[in-house]
């Protein structure tokens, strides 16, 4: 089982599309029972809130719903909870370790480190472009499956 935490500001915008388009990719490949998938905020900021509109119409493109789902905060015990945790730009990844204190099994990522053009992802609560966050995460997403099979 692998467990993987999608982690960004709000757990509104871009973790929840990263968490949700995971499941569904995994599903079409009939993985679904080898991973178990979330996502949370390093901010208090939007804590009980359902997923962005922007996100929920983007998903809803593809037939992804992500019913059920309400930001919730990143704890400290989830680092031991999770394989891989993987924040969406660099601001995230200087949040969790704040949270974590370190990294000590190497498991916090950045999502577009795992493709040849390491980069952030802009954030689409700023941008309103919720397209091209949908592009990048799904690159991302592409290249961490890669890198997940390679073992
Ligand atoms: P997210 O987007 O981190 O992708 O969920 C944001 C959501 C809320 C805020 C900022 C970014 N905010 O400032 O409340």
């Amino acid at each position: 089982m692998t467990r993987i935490l999608f982690v960004c500001l709000g757990n509104i915008c871009r973790s929840p599309m990263a968490e949700f388009l995971m499941k569904d990719m995994v599903k079409k490949r009939h993985m679904e029972d080898e991973f178990f998938i979330a996502s949370a905020a390093t901010s208090t900021e939007e804590i009980g809130n359902p997923v962005h509109y922007g996100t929920r119409r983007k998903l809803a493109e593809y037939g992804i719903s992500v019913e059920g789902k309400y930001a919730a905060l990143l704890k400290k015990s989830d680092y031991s909870e999770y394989d891989y945790i993987i924040g969406m730009e660099a601001a995230n990844l200087r949040a969790m370790l704040r949270i974590f204190g370190s990294d000590p099994m190497g498991k916090v990522h950045r999502l577009l480190d795992f493709t040849d053009k390491p980069r952030d992802i802009a954030d689409p609560w700023y941008t309103g472009d919720f397209d091209t966050t949908y592009n990048d995460i799904y690159e991302g997403l592409l290249g961490l499956l890669e890198h997940i099979e390679r073992g």
